[in-house]
């Protein structure tokens, strides 16, 4: 079997976006898997207290696998959890049983800022800031 292709490097640094955002550090082709969104896995009824929690102080850490998990990136995150959201994304993510891939939407290059469409559900009270004049709230 052939060894498995490394990931791409990436990069957290300050963005223009919000706080600290994630960057290619290479050239990262079409559809290429990027890196996993860890964090705690929890069950949905136990993950809402935290949901709420975390966006009262105007944060998004956790990411709903399917109906009945969720990831939470503020237990056991790593670097996908300072991933920016963007309204037009350059990634986009793929649930595989109940790991999540961030992969890119198109050619990335190199020191592009990475982004996906956070699709996100219930408040949504923060402005999102991808754009002048964008009207979405995450
Ligand atoms: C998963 S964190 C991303 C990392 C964050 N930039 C940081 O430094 O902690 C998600 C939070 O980033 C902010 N954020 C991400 N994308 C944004 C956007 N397009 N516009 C405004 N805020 C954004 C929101 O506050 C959101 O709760
Ligand atoms: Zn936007």
């Amino acid at each position: 079997m052939a060894p498995a292709r490394p990931l791409p490097r990436i990069v957290r640094k300050k963005s223009r976006l919000h706080g600290f955002g994630v960057f290619a550090a290479e050239p990262i082709t079409k559809n290429r898997r990027i890196v996993t969104y860890d964090g705690e896995l929890v069950r949905n009824s136990e993950s809402e207290e935290r949901e709420d929690r975390y966006f009262d102080e105007g944060c998004i850490w956790v990411f709903r696998v399917n109906r009945a998990w969720s990831r939470d990136a503020n237990v056991g995150g790593n670097i996908a959890r300072f991933i920016n959201h963007s309204c037009t994304p350059n990634c986009y993510y793929e649930i595989v049983d109940k790991t999540i891939w961030i992969r890119a939407a198109r050619n990335i290059r190199r020191g592009e800022e990475l982004s996906y469409d956070y699709n996100t559900i219930g408040e949504r009270t923060i402005p999102c800031l991808c754009r002048p004049g964008c009207t979405t709230r995450l």
